[in-house]
């Protein structure tokens, strides 16, 4: 059986569409961090950033992840920010081969922008928000992951089955078989 599988990115990367295909592939239950922390507080994630602040959800978010510490035959869509707590990116390697869900800049910020759903963008100047929070994280991403999938030219079924690929390849070879 395919183990959990975590998936890592910066807003518009796909986490959500490419994880609930990942899970459907692998019949493991999909779960998004972002969901649990609005279902804890009862809020949306706007709500909770514009009444409570971004301090306020980073709580919920760790809070979120420490409960799916035994969970198994999950795949989990994470918020672009979780990877900033050191404590969230080694509970994210606990609970399984953490995959970075990456794409060119210009299709990540063209994907956010067709939703204007995203407390951190909502600036006077949105792709100077989106360049200067990518430019801080890319290298986080890259420490906190185990693989990097690239979904700039990818469908949502082809990323899916390259991610399952890699975390196979990482399990064999954990368990000392060629992959
Ligand atoms: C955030 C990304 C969002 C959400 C929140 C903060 C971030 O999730 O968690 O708005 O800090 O990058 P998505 O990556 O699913 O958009």
């Amino acid at each position: 059986m395919l183990p959990n599988i975590v998936l890592i990115g910066f807003m518009g990367s796909g986490k959500s569409s490419v994880g609930r295909r990942i899970a459907s592939l692998a019949g493991h239950r999909f779960v998004d961090t972002d969901e649990l922390v609005a279902k804890r507080a009862g809020q949306s994630i706007t709500q909770i950033f514009n009444t409570h602040g971004e301090a306020r959800f980073r709580d919920l978010e760790t809070a979120a992840l420490l409960d799916l510490a035994h969970a198994r035959g999950i795949v989990l869509a994470t918020g672009g920010g979780i990877v900033l707590r050191e404590e969230n990116r080694a509970a994210l390697r606990r609970i399984g081969p953490v995959a970075w869900l990456d794409a060119h800049p210009d299709t990540l910020f063209e994907r956010v922008s067709r939703v204007k759903k995203r407390p951190l963008l909502q600036t006077d100047d949105p792709r100077a928000s989106f360049d200067a929070l990518l430019a801080e994280r890319r290298g986080v991403y890259a420490q906190a992951a185990d693989f990097r999938i690239d979904s700039t030219d990818r469908s949502h079924e082809d990323a899916a089955r390259a991610v399952i690929a890699e975390a196979e390849g990482l399990q064999n070879r954990a368990r000392g078989f060629d992959s």
